[in-house]
């Protein structure tokens, strides 16, 4: 099964976790993006959701499929979040931010009950830190972040657009992708980065997903976090 079908299949195994009235929360990247897709099927059918888009991507596409959306500012708790990743290791930790949303993600995610991660196979991995880790930081304190990370061992890159300018992120603020090669403590460097100034948010999700949802080949896996 090609990889896009892969994805398609593990967003549409997420619907079940949907329910009438209920908030949404709607992740960024291809995989939510079929997600969206398909909740906005069951919208045209009757389903009815608010959602809370954790990108202007992801909300451009919601509006277009006329999915009824709402904000944080009006409401503060999301029922389910639906939501891709980068990484995922066996104590369901993590790297997001490939797509450029981890701050909203993270935000979005914050305030979930349940967060169903969607992916195909090839995300699932021993050890996090293959994929570089996206790290947002304000424009100011780029470069001495930056310092300050490859001083943990990481080779670090300013993302760029696809026009050679520095990527901006939803909130105006810039990505470094870190590459760490191995991330043998999540949870420490998590905590490390979240103590520079000048970080606004890392790609580390960590304790936050409930359950993912793991499309290989026509089977889809289902991974469980013990305390969820
Ligand atoms: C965006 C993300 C995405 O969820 C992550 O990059 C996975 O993307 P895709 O589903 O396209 O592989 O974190 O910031």
């Amino acid at each position: 099964m090609a990889n896009d079908q892969e994805k398609e299949a593990a967003a549409r195994s997420s619907l079940r976790f949907v329910k009438d009235g209920q908030v949404v929360g709607l992740g960024t990247g291809s995989t939510a993006a079929y997600f969206i897709q398909l909740l906005g099927e069951q919208v045209k059918n009757g389903l009815r959701i608010l959602g809370i888009p954790s990108s202007d991507r992801s909300r451009e596409q919601a509006e277009s499929l006329e999915i009824p959306l709402t904000t944080l500012d009006e409401c503060q708790q999301i029922d389910v979040t639906v939501d891709g990743a980068d990484e995922v290791d066996p104590q369901l930790r993590l790297i997001k931010g490939g797509g450029g949303a981890l701050l909203r993600e993270k935000i979005v995610a914050s305030a979930t009950r349940q967060l169903v991660i969607v992916a195909d196979a090839t995300k699932r991995v021993p050890v996090l830190g293959k994929f570089p880790l996206p790290v947002e930081v304000v424009k100011f304190a780029q470069a001495l972040v930056a310092k300050r990370i490859e001083a943990l061992g990481a080779a670090v890159e300013l993302r760029r657009d696809t026009g050679g300018k520095p990527f901006l992120t939803d909130e105006n603020n810039h990505i470094l992708d870190c590459r760490f090669g191995q991330i043998p403590d999540p949870d420490s460097l998590a905590r490390q980065l979240s103590d520079m100034p000048g970080v606004v948010e890392h790609g580390l999700f960590i304790g936050m997903a409930s359950v993912v949802l793991l499309a290989n080949g026509s089977e889809i896996v289902e991974l469980w976090a013990r305390d969820k």
